[in-house]
């Protein structure tokens, strides 16, 4: 046996594979035993095949040292840390095991490839009597239609699944054998209980696998259609290429994972019973429905079988922005659809009666999770196509059970908004969200929500996921927030729609009133006096056309940018400028900055202009109060500004920052400390020295930070640079796609220097 630690991935486990036997040498064990052989990963491969001829074409085709007819010929040999891979058909798992069971030599290590887990458990407990400690069940999740030894291949497993099915008594120094054996071949082990891996299996594999054989039979057999296969293109090729798959294998399966496969083959039947019936009666909505959502979850696929496996998603997911120094931003932008407005009006589509369309929808991965979210809740949804969407509305009383959690990602404002409308559907509902979003409050929602008699249940302290029951009956309330929050506001609102009588919030400083004013769009009376919006329960939304202009928070990064880098001049087109929203612009015009809005107008009840931003020098501020809602989102972008400007800008009464994606006060001047910057956080806000009165260009120096994954402090970095004097390098930017999926195309284009790796 090799030492323990001598190869990479084996130290932490401190165990390794000395022999490996290969019973049954076809793809699945003849991949096994060329990847290890490739990887030096055990010091002889034994194959062991019924039929003489495949053992000498095994030793041929070098996938295995040697081979014999007969296992019990080598058993005698093996030895403590030897590994058997049984790979032979599911039913013919239970005879090799009848081999094993008297002739084992103490130590060695047995597993399997078979695709199915409880029949080889029952096996060993037909034989042994209980499942030995030995005995590791394993099922790697790789394979193709080919089969036999000529279709082994050294590079089956890189970057695949394996998943391990150990029970309770099985001893660790095996299980950890395994995932030696696995890991050095290029896979990724993960374990799961029996039950739950034939589950699984039954709907992701074996399933497929039956319609894909039952089909072709249909075909083939249907005198009909003789010259199907002459005409049958692309699709019914992809469709049906499993069905080439090993037919003895394939039989096993379905006897071995019976009554799996049974539950998955009734629930598809009643599905397609269902589509059957919509095309007899030419339901349009129903198969639209059907396909947008199967389109939507096969499209994700898609981009996961892209990346090859989910491991290296999870790498791709670690994106490192580069921002070099200097440059200047220059040009005619237009920046995406506003995130807070396109996640309203997938909600209020929704729910509308009629047929919403959608224009300059934010194709971000916030506002695409309350789409989805929707589609879950059987909402048909078209698009989005270059910002285009097209909701077919359900009315107030629409929407269906989703099937499963809804998992927002890391949108705080589809979680809140959303716990409003879903306390007051008459089905039970989780809310579930990311790392940062799990981590985020939110009783701010549920105890106004539980005032209105909204079951309304959340993890520790307050945090996600949040749990609804449906089917209580709301109250209206008269809520005055306790801190100024248009989510808060917004989801007491949404609520409100189901509530008996008249619900009112009262805000202690103005917030933004997208969903005040998208409300008044879908025909809604909401009632607004000053700090006071109420609107009363029982009425309905009427299906309207949105045009939702740029983010205004977007646009912020490049009119910070402008101003600090000298010689820029930048036009940013079609941004909303809803006063509830247009802090940044007041704060940073107090600051000096030079920016004119040109071309106002009203688009779909909202204030919309060209932003002109030009350089020019700024000074340190105190920041109004007032100010602090209004620019909620954009400080990480001022705080930038401000450390270009000459003097101190201190800015209060902004302790919601600190529950933001991230805290965005600490985040903030933890990087700005880095990037040579003097600024001090305080409980609720931060007081930062500006350099620009020093008469140099560079203020910041390069260095590394970290965005903690929130997406508006990594931009915020990467518009620092073009005042810094080296590289800043910013951290874990992967979230910038959730508000701004093309920021750094928009800023190259402009003229910065930004690498994304
Ligand atoms: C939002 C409200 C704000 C804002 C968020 C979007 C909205 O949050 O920070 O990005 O769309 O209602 P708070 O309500 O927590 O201030």
């Amino acid at each position: 046996m090799a030492v323990a630690g001598e190869r990479n991935g084996q130290e932490a486990f401190g165990v390794d594979v000395g022999r490996l036997v290969v019973v049954g040498i076809g793809l699945i064990g003849g991949s096994l035993a060329l990847g290890l052989k490739a990887a030096s990963g055990c010091r002889e491969v034994i194959g062991v095949a019924r039929r003489a001829q495949t053992c000498e074409q095994a030793v041929a085709l070098g996938v295995v040292d040697r081979a014999v007819t007969d296992l019990g010929e080598i058993l005698p040999e093996l030895e403590v840390g030897d590994v058997i891979f049984v790979a032979v058909p599911t039913l013919a798992v239970e005879a090799v095991f009848t081999q094993l069971k008297d002739s084992l030599p103490a130590g060695v290590t047995v597993t399997d490839g078979a695709s199915v887990k409880g029949s080889v458990v029952a096996a060993a407990k037909n034989v042994w009597g209980q499942v030995p400690d030995f005995l590791v069940p394993g099922h790697p999740i790789a394979g193709s239609e080919q089969s036999g030894v000529t279709a082994a291949r050294d590079d089956l497993y890189i970057a695949h699944r394996i998943i391990l099915t150990p029970l309770e008594n099985t001893a660790a120094v095996h299980v950890q054998r395994i995932h030696t054996m696995w890991e050095a071949v290029g896979a990724e082990v993960l374990t799961m209980p029996v039950v739950e891996h034939d589950d699984v299996l039954a709907a992701t594999s074996h399933l497929p696998h039956v319609i894909a054989f039952g089909l072709v039979d249909t075909l083939a057999h249907d005198a009909e259609n003789e010259n199907i296969f002459r005409y049958a293109a692309g699709g019914f090729r992809d469709f049906t290429r499993i069905a080439s798959s090993d037919p003895v294998m394939w039989r096993d399966i379905m006897l071995a994972n019976r009554d799996a496969i049974l539950k998955a083959i009734d629930l598809y039947t009643s599905n397609l019973e269902s589509l059957r019936s919509a095309i007899a009666s030419g339901d349009s909505e129903h198969l639209m429905g059907v396909f947008t959502r199967a389109k939507a979850a096969r499209d994700h696929f898609t981009k996961m079988l892209a990346k090859k496996a989910y491991t290296e998603i999870m790498e791709a997911k670690e994106v490192t922005f580069v921002a070099r120094p200097g440059g200047a931003v220059n040009g005619d932008l237009r920046v995406p659809g506003d995130k807070s407005m396109s996640h309203r009006s997938i909600m209020l589509g929704s729910l509308a009666e009629g047929v919403t369309e959608v224009e300059g929808f934010l194709e971000g991965e916030d506002a695409l999770a309350t789409l989805q979210a929707f589609r879950d809740m059987g909402v048909v949804i078209e698009g989005p196509v270059n910002g285009r969407v097209t909701i077919h509305g359900v009315g107030m009383h629409g929407l269906q059970a989703p099937p499963g959690p809804l998992y927002v990602g890391n949108s705080g404002t589809s979680m809140r908004l959303l716990a409003g409308l879903l306390a007051g559907q008459a089905f039970d509902s989780v809310l579930t969200g990311d790392e940062s979003l799990s981590k985020r409050p939110m009783n701010r929602v549920a105890n106004p929500l539980r005032e209105m008699g909204a079951a309304v249940e959340t993890a520790e302290d307050g945090r996600p996921p949040v749990k609804i029951n449906g089917g209580q009956s709301l109250r209206a309330i008269d809520y005055t927030l306790p801190m100024a929050s248009a989510q808060v506001k917004s989801c007491v609102l949404l609520a409100g729609l189901y509530a008996e009588g008249d619900t009112r919030t009262t805000e202690p400083a103005p917030t933004r009133d997208h969903t005040e004013r998208m409300l008044a769009g879908f025909g809604y009376d909401v009632n607004r006096d000053g700090p006071r919006a109420s609107v009363r329960g029982g009425g309905k939304l009427t299906a309207c056309h949105i045009d939702v202009p740029a983010d205004i928070s977007s646009a912020t990064f490049f009119m910070v940018a402008a101003s600090i880098a000298p010689g820029s001049d930048v036009l940013l087109r079609h941004v909303g400028i809803n006063p509830t929203r247009d802090g940044a612009i007041n704060i940073l015009r107090a600051m000096g900055a030079d920016i004119t809005l040109e071309n106002r107008r009203e688009v779909g009840g909202e204030p919309v202009a060209d932003i002109r931003v030009r350089y020019a020098p700024l000074k340190g501020i105190q920041i109004p109060e007032d100010q602090v809602p209004l620019a909620i989102d954009e400080f990480p972008a001022i705080f930038v500004a401000a450390s270009c400007a000459e003097g101190e800008t201190v800015l209060t009464g902004a302790e919601e920052l600190r529950v933001k994606e991230s805290d965005r006060i600490q985040a903030m001047a933890d990087g700005l400390k880095i990037l040579g910057i003097n600024a001090e956080p305080t409980p609720d806000g931060i007081v930062i020295q500006g350099k620009g009165g020093n008469g140099e260009v560079a203020v910041f120096g390069g260095g590394e930070v970290d965005s903690l994954g929130d997406h508006r402090i990594a931009m915020s970095f990467a518009v620092a640079a073009l005042r810094a004097s080296a590289d800043i390098r910013i951290l874990h930017c992967a979230n910038v796609a959730t508000s701004f999926p093309n920021f750094a195309e928009l800023a190259q284009g402009a003229g910065m220097d930004l690498e994304v790796r």
